[in-house]
């Protein structure tokens, strides 16, 4: 029997868990994790990301500020802004929504944030720890990832587990954490991209397969081994007229036929998606309760 990953279902778990430690902190006399975001801009898919984010924080009890700047906005302007949300204590957690204005450098503007606030984790100073196996925060999407691996206590010691895309986001750390010497963890991985020869054989030889390479249904039946574990974080929207919308949501895997082979996959929508936001959420109260750096 195939398992279907549910994130949907998961990621409410979490979050009714997040709200629950909230309202300790509240009742306690403390005060409510607060979350800024920084959207700079008019593109439409981030404007869709960062209202989830504020939502979800609605939802969970956070504060949550968002600041939006204009598209036009200098380099140096945008820095100001990132420093003063360092500064302002009343802030736990700091995310500046990519992408970034092509003038501006998201270089500069990631190493701005104050690594004690950077609940998305992209700062050299926690990718850094993340790496070393220190308390860090480790960035949303493989975070949840893991999170899905531990609550379906998929084994993964000793497994060989393929990754598809070295991104900084998600194939990158996603390598490095599943080599971890703990659980989810203790793999043997092989991070493969676009330079790999072979992908389709070395993808057949994974335990665990995950697809973070950003092509609509990729990976197809042939490219995996009978009982594999398979985590898909692609979403593309295909047009589809036999849908209100008109589109409908697709991911790097083919799942209709992929789901025939696999011992369990993450569907799409409602796989590694939704997770991604309850990683962030609990980042930030991580940060707020000072359970990476230090209060
Ligand atoms: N753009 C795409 N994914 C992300 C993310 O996880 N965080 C931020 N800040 N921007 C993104």
């Amino acid at each position: 029997m195939i398992t279907i990953i549910d994130g949907k279902k998961t990621s409410e778990e979490i979050k009714s868990e997040i709200a629950t430690r909230v309202k300790e902190i509240v009742d306690a006399g403390g005060k409510k994790p607060h979350l800024a975001a920084v959207l700079v801009g008019n593109d439409g898919a981030s404007q869709t990301y960062v209202g989830a984010k504020v939502k979800a924080c609605d939802q969970v009890g956070f504060d949550s500020t968002l600041v939006r700047l204009e598209e036009t906005i200098s380099e140096e302007e945008l820095l100001t802004v990132v420093e003063d949300i360092n500064q302002n204590p009343a802030i736990d957690g700091l995310i500046v929504q990519l992408p970034l204005p092509k003038h501006i450098s998201v270089e500069k503007v990631t190493n701005k944030i104050k690594p004690e606030k950077d609940v998305d984790g992209f700062t050299p100073a926690n990718v850094g720890r993340m790496t070393l196996g220190w308390p860090a925060y480790v960035a949303a999407t493989p975070y949840g990832i893991v999170e899905l691996l531990k609550r379906y206590q998929i084994e993964t010691s000793g497994k060989h587990c393929v990754v598809i895309g070295r991104s900084h986001i998600v194939g990158s750390p996603m390598s490095i954490l599943m080599a971890r010497n703990e659980y989810p963890g203790n793999c043997t991985v092989t991070l493969t991209h676009s330079r790999t020869k072979n992908l389709p054989e070395i993808a057949k030889t994974a335990d665990i397969l995950i697809v973070a390479l950003g092509k609509p249904e990729f990976v197809t039946a042939d490219m995996v081994k009978e009982g594999a574990v398979v985590i898909d974080v692609g979403i593309h929207r295909v047009d589809d007229s036999s849908k209100k919308s008109g589109f409908r949501l697709i991911g790097d895997v083919k799942f209709d036929e992929v789901s025939q082979k696999a011992s369990a996959i993450t569907p799409v929508p409602g796989g590694v998606g939704p997770m991604t936001i309850a990683s962030l959420l609990f980042n930030t109260l991580l940060a707020a309760e000072g359970k990476v750096y230090g209060n």
